[in-house]
């Protein structure tokens, strides 16, 4: 273990054994949860943070359910340690393999390449689980990108707040939305990625309002602010990203994503990370703090939040992961002489996984607490 940083992966690792066995709850870890009004351009943050085009997109209420999104970062090394050796030739021959790939919890065992099937798919399952009209379903879609160019972070997008139901969904549906929303920033150890647009007025922002519901002290709180590019001419926010206007400890990031035209001309994403950081370089108000706006500059700083949260919650989470060994070491010893070989008891095979987790992610605890 050389920094805390590689202890995300096992804590994701963790969080799936755990997920699966137990149920969501048991270990309370911190992760990243986007909010704001619809179309305020959540959806583009998040493309933009793990750099691929994936989320679907368009008018109106288009992200129904939470899509929990893991982002693992994969060393470069270990994309072709993973081929199996069966296929080492053709390996050899087609180094051109794909680094990176998703895997969505609901469709096991599959990897997706194509980064516009994992958005067709999200596409599908909404549909399959919240239907074909506009209303939302709590129940999450989960969905992990490896990647060696993304930094390690859980994210979680959540419909937008709407105010008026539009087509036929329920005349609650603010209110709906809204306590989904709350379930998820609820969670004390949750960070929230509080998105308002730049061109309304901040006392109108619905995220930030949300979001002073539950972390009152602004302290779990990362305001974005959006579209810095559609201000009014002679315009900036200044104010707002040095922390005079509204009190946020962790501060105010500001972003420039892609326009809609930008979306209807197929901008690359490489192509538009370009433009922001010379929209800040170039900016007569921005300039001077441009090193601390942006995408790139908001992906280090929600990494380095989430770090610093982990260690926080070390000794908490010790203390359960401690409890859960015990339990689960005393009900591997209610089964007896475990049979290997062509156990048909997967159940088993689960518990002494997450032992082993539980066992390697303490002593790395240990190793990292000085
Ligand atoms: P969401 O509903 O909050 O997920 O918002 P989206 O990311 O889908 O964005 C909604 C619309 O706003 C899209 O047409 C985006 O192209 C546009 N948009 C988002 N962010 C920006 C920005 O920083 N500048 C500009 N010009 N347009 C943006
Ligand atoms: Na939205
Ligand atoms: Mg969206």
């Amino acid at each position: 273990m050389s920094s805390l940083e590689d202890l995300i992966p096992i804590v994701n690792k963790l969080q799936d054994l755990v997920f699966n066995t137990i149920g969501t709850d048991t270990i309370d870890l911190p992760q990243v949860v986007v909010v704001g009004s619809q179309s305020c351009g959540k959806s583009s943050v998040l493309e933009n943070i793990v750099g691929k085009d994936f989320l679907p997109r368009g008018t109106g209420i288009v992200t129904r359910r939470p899509l929990i999104l893991q982002l693992i970062n994969l060393p470069f090394e270990a994309s072709s340690s993973l081929d199996d050796a069966s296929d080492s030739i053709s390996s050899m021959q087609t180094s051109r393999r794909p680094e990176e790939w998703a895997e969505f919890l609901h469709v096991p065992g599959r990897k997706f390449y194509d980064f516009s099937e994992v958005r067709r798919e999200i596409e599908n399952d909404t549909v399959r689980i919240a239907g074909n009209n506009k209303g939302i379903n709590k129940q999450p879609i989960n969905l992990k990108i490896f990647s060696p160019h993304v930094l390690n972070l859980t994210l979680v997008d959540l419909p937008g707040l709407t105010k008026i139901p539009i087509g036929d969904q329920p005349t609650d549906i603010e209110r709906q939305t809204r306590s989904l929303i709350l379930e998820y920033i609820n969670k004390p150890n949750s960070i929230i990625l509080a998105v308002s647009p730049a061109n309304v007025d901040l006392v109108n922002s619905e995220s930030l309002k949300l979001a002073r519901q539950v972390d009152p002290q602004g302290r779990r709180t990362i305001g974005v602010l959006t579209k810095l590019d559609l201000m009014d001419h002679g315009t900036n926010a200044i104010d707002i990203l040095s922390g005079r206007v509204y009190p946020l400890k962790l501060g105010f990031i500001g972003v420039v994503n892609r326009s809609q035209q930008d979306i209807q001309i197929n901008k690359s994403l490489p192509d538009a990370l370009k433009a922001e950081q010379e929209f800040f370089r170039t900016h007569p108000a921005y300039r001077n703090i441009s090193y601390r706006c942006g995408t790139q500059f908001l992906a280090k700083s929600l990494n380095n939040t989430l770090m610093a949260h982990i260690r926080e919650k070390l000794p908490d989470i010790k203390a359960r992961l401690n409890t859960l060994m015990g339990q689960t070491q005393q009900e591997l010893a209610s089964y007896g002489e475990p049979q290997f070989a062509g156990s048909e008891n997967r159940g088993i095979l689960v518990l002494q996984l997450m032992t082993r987790f539980a066992t390697n992610f303490i002593a790395s605890i240990d190793g990292t607490s000085s």
